[in-house]
């Protein structure tokens, strides 16, 4: 299992490189025209297409997966495989995201105990399964029959790192900033100009991170960030910051520089991260799952969001927080 701190960290960088991953369209922007190809955002629209990609035969929707059946074959399996990957809930690496996967489950309001079943049912699976649609079908399960009901609404769907990419370029070529000025973001320095303040702004928007009524969501960034633990404590710090930055009267673009950036940058991490250490043994499932242990830090390879000069400060811990960080930033694994 991940420290809570590196899970802080993920969850940081991601937003501003990864803010742009947020496909979340949904809430913001008109959807995009190549939906065909890049976006699915419901359970219905990937179940679809995974039926067809995986030429399976289109009755079983009707007869069986509409029914909310997804009984033990190997066609099911990979199906839920299919499904789970498209929406970007199942990576077969690390397993379940359940920060995502939880989005398509609305459990019952007299349920009590709906969060203990589906840990339960996850701690359940054996290591010994290896078979990767095994695996997916299983984890899935444990959420379809403990969790709740299933939502059919526009889910958010986390941005990959390919995607956060092609919003940053983006936003360089929509404010026609100088194409140098993304090697300097992507090395984490966002000095507080007005061209980067309305840089991260873009990146925000684009990924449906962030709106000038709103500001950051919060929501999604924990989605985000793959294997940031302490929901609770990761809401209420963000939050305040967020809070705090938003009483003060400023413009669209450094309001979205001091949200997003102040709120979630590495030392700002740090902070949630020791907070968290201390508060973590009482979270719920977030950080139990079988699918929560793998990406050690060090698997992200990047630099330093930090100055080199500042780096020989930093403790041993620090450090590996900040390579999170900065892959969250630069997304160049
Ligand atoms: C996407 O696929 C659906 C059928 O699955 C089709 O009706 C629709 O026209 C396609 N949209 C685009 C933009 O290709
Ligand atoms: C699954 O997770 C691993 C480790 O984090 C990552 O390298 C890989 O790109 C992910 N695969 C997909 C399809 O996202
Ligand atoms: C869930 O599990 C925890 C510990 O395993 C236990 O303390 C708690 O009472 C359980 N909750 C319910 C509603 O059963």
């Amino acid at each position: 299992m991940c420290s809570n701190r590196s899970a802080f960290g993920l969850l940081l960088l991601a937003w501003l490189a990864s803010v742009t991953i947020l496909g979340v369209e949904a809430y913001t922007t008109p959807p995009p025209t190549t939906a065909n190809c890049t976006t699915v955002s419901t359970f219905d629209a990937a179940l679809q297409e995974c039926v067809v990609q995986l030429g399976i035969a289109p009755e079983r929707l009707d007869q069986e997966y509409n029914l909310l059946l997804y009984p033990a074959d190997r066609d099911t399996m990979c199906l839920v495989r299919c499904i789970g990957v498209l929406l970007r809930f199942w990576n077969d690496t690390t397993g379940l995201r359940e920060a995502t996967i939880r989005q398509y489950y609305e459990p019952a309001p007299e349920d009590q105990d709906y969060q203990n079943r589906t840990r339960s049912c996850l701690a359940a699976l054996e290591p010994s399964v290896t078979d990767v649609c095994e695996r997916a079908h299983r984890s899935f399960l444990c959420y379809h029959q403990h969790y709740g009901y299933l939502r059919k609404t526009d889910r958010y769907v986390p941005k990959t790192p390919l995607e956060m990419k092609q919003i940053q370029q983006d936003c360089v070529d929509v404010y026609g900033l100088d194409p140098a000025r993304l090697n300097h973001y992507q090395d984490g320095q966002f000095p507080e100009d007005p061209e980067t303040q309305c840089f991260v702004r873009c990146v925000g928007l684009r990924a449906g991170l962030y709106t000038d009524r709103d500001g950051p969501n919060i929501d999604r960034m924990y989605i985000q960030c793959e294997s940031c633990a302490d929901e609770t404590l990761f809401r209420a710090k963000a939050g305040e910051c967020i809070a705090a930055q938003r009483r003060h009267k400023l413009s669209k673009c450094t309001a979205a520089y001091r949200t997003l950036y102040h709120c979630f940058r590495d030392d700002q991490l740090d902070l949630y991260a020791s907070l968290t250490t201390a508060a973590a043994a009482a979270t719920a499932m977030t950080t139990t799952t079988t699918t929560k242990k793998s990406t050690p830090p060090n698997a992200i390879p990047a630099l330093s969001v930090r100055k080199p000069s500042d780096r020989a400060k930093l403790s041993p811990d620090a450090w590996q927080l900040e390579i999170i960080l900065e892959g969250l930033y630069n997304q160049k694994y």
